[in-house]
């Protein structure tokens, strides 16, 4: 059960699509993804994809509103490369048979979202992500440089461990050498060698009780290069998105876009009066940590379970035209939009922590490269302003592409990698075991590691995380492997580090918000430092 291949991409989300497709060009690309190839968060990408196009908005404006949105955390250098570059990847995208919005007058057409200051959001009504991953996956399955192998679940990546040397995080010239993956329908782990790794394995939503996020987003590409001694960092910056459908029959949650409140949506509380004011002079359309904090303050101080969105004003045929899929969920469940307040609650919704990469996508482990939600370039810092994350993944995918062809026909595939090691193994015939520590798990992280943060509350999380994961690498050291066990480890991994993170940063800034520590601190130190 052994492969070798040029370009072994793990995940099939715009990250993962876009690097596949450029690196065609160059060698073989096996693509693995661990549900049906269409099954990523990219899918569900609602508002859109920021890029600087027409006057009045500049690339200094784009960098300006990145660099307040990230709390002063964001690396300056990142922040322009990617924003300088977001008009040419759009182009491509467009190239690729991507379909986005246009005015009567055949410009694109543009939205505004939380912490924009100019409309930049390009938008295929409030299905950008559908319409993104659907082009993307045609290109991919007629490139016959592509192989794409579905329900493929990665799990590690292979490294110099796995020839029974000891590494550890200073290793020098730590390398990876491909992944083990798992086969569902042989049952079997297969080698898979590769020159270049690419690790797009999106988000980490499902740690999460509430979340926006598909079951697919489960942190594994994180989990699997932190066991590897890769560098993760910023891992406590959790974006909550404030405008989840309040519908708790319902999970993962469906997502309001903040398209709609660009459009004049605002947010009410139970009396029906607008409480934004209260909290940003920006109202409705502050940036997202502000919206979902003051949105938790107010349920907190109602009892409420949620609060309410009000679309009424926005013009019908807008409904219509720019949110046909929000419109008939709401209906579905008997909420006409554009009469009647939506329910809404905050969910987690978007990791700006992850692998930690440089300006060409490359991880602290050798010929191993992140792109998309799952890496740390940089751009987003302590929040990630709306819309930036699909151009972070182009962006990167790209950059990384460039520098991995120039390297990839020097590198030699490592024969010496052993096959994975099934001894002392039996069937796991407890599935229970599993399903009920993913429940503890994500009720650990919503009720101690949420929207607001306590010594206390974080102290509870950690010890109580021990016990599972203790728990957890018990039953995996000695269960036949299987994907369900493989999720709960990376999610316990996920977990770890970001109440570790949380715990280690002692202020409140961006999405980590500490009662016991409300300020910002106020040394000014280089990104390296605070992250
Ligand atoms: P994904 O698209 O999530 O793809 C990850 C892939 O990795 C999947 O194919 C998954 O199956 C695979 N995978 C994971 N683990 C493994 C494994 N162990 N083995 C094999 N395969 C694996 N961002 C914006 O910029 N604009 C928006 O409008 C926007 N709207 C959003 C709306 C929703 C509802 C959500 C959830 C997110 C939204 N985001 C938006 C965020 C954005 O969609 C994601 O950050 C982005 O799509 C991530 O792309 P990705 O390629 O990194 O990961
Ligand atoms: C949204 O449409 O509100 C989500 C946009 C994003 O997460 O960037």
């Amino acid at each position: 059960m052994r492969k070798t291949v040029d370009f072994l991409v793990i995940g099939s989300g715009i990250a993962g699509l876009s690097f596949a497709l450029k690196a065609a060009n160059f060698g073989k690309v096996c693509v693995v993804t661990k549900s049906q190839i269409d099954e990523t968060a990219t899918k569900y990408a609602q508002g859109g994809i920021a890029a600087v196009l027409y006057h009045p908005d500049t690339y200094e404006k784009h960098i300006r509103d990145t660099m307040i949105a990230g709390d002063e955390l964001s690396d300056r250098k990142i922040v322009e490369l990617t924003i300088k570059e977001s008009t040419e990847r759009v182009m491509e995208l467009i190239e690729w048979g991507v379909n986005f919005d246009k005015t009567k007058t055949g410009k694109f057409a543009l939205a505004k979202e939380g912490g924009h200051s100019e409309y930049r959001v390009l938008h295929h009504k409030d299905m950008t992500g559908k319409e993104i991953e659907e082009k993307l996956i045609l290109a991919a399955q007629h490139n016959e440089n592509i192989e794409i192998l579905e329900n493929h679940l990665a799990i590690e990546i292979i490294t110099q461990h796995h020839l029974g040397i000891n590494v550890s995080r200073r290793t020098p010239d730590l390398t990876c050498y491909g992944a083990y993956i798992y086969d569902p329908h042989k049952k079997k782990v297969r080698t898979v060698l590769s020159k270049i790794t690419m690790m797009a394995t999106g988000g980490i939503g499902t740690v999460y009780g509430n979340t926006t996020n598909p079951l697919v987003s489960t942190g594994d590409g994180i989990a699997m290069v932190y066991r590897a001694k890769g560098q993760v960092r910023g891992m406590e910056f959790v974006q909550f998105h404030p405008t989840s459908l309040y519908n708790p029959k319902e999970s993962p949650s469906f997502l309001i876009t903040e398209a709609l409140r660009g459009a004049g949506a605002v947010l009410k509380a139970e009396n029906g009066n607008e409480f934004m004011q209260k909290y940003d002079a920006r109202g409705s359309l502050a940036p997202r940590d502000i919206v979902a904090r003051a949105i938790d303050n107010e349920m907190k101080m109602s009892g409420r379970e949620h609060v309410w969105l009000d679309a009424a004003k926005i013009k019908k045929h807008e409904i219509f035209d720019h949110f046909p899929t929000i419109y008939a969920k709401c209906l579905s469940i008997g909420i006409d939009i554009t009469k009647d307040m939506i329910p809404v609650v905050p969910a987690a919704h978007y990791s700006c922590g992850g692998i930690i990469t440089n300006e060409w996508g490359e991880t602290t482990i050798r010929n191993l490269y992140a792109s998309g939600e799952c890496a740390s370039t940089g751009l987003h810092g302590a929040n990630r302003l709306a819309s930036n994350s699909l151009l972070e993944a182009l962006v990167f995918s790209h950059r990384a592409c460039i520098n991995a062809v120039n390297r990839f026909e020097y590198i030699p595939f490592c024969h010496d990698i052993p096959e994975w090691d099934t001894s002392g193994t039996v069937l796991n015939e407890e599935m229970v075991l599993i399903t009920q520590s993913k429940k503890e798990l994500q009720s650990i992280l919503s009720n101690y590691v949420g929207i607001v943060r306590s010594n206390l509350r974080l102290q509870r999380a950690s010890e109580r995380l021990f016990l599972l994961y203790k728990e957890t690498e018990e039953l995996y050291k000695k269960s036949i492997l299987n994907p369900e066990i493989c999720e709960l480890r990376n999610m316990i991994n996920v977990g770890y580090l970001i109440i570790n993170n949380a715990m280690d940063r002692k202020e409140s800034r961006g999405l980590h918000y500490s009662l016991d520590y409300p300020e910002h601190r106020d040394v000014q130190q280089g990104m390296e430092d605070r992250l």
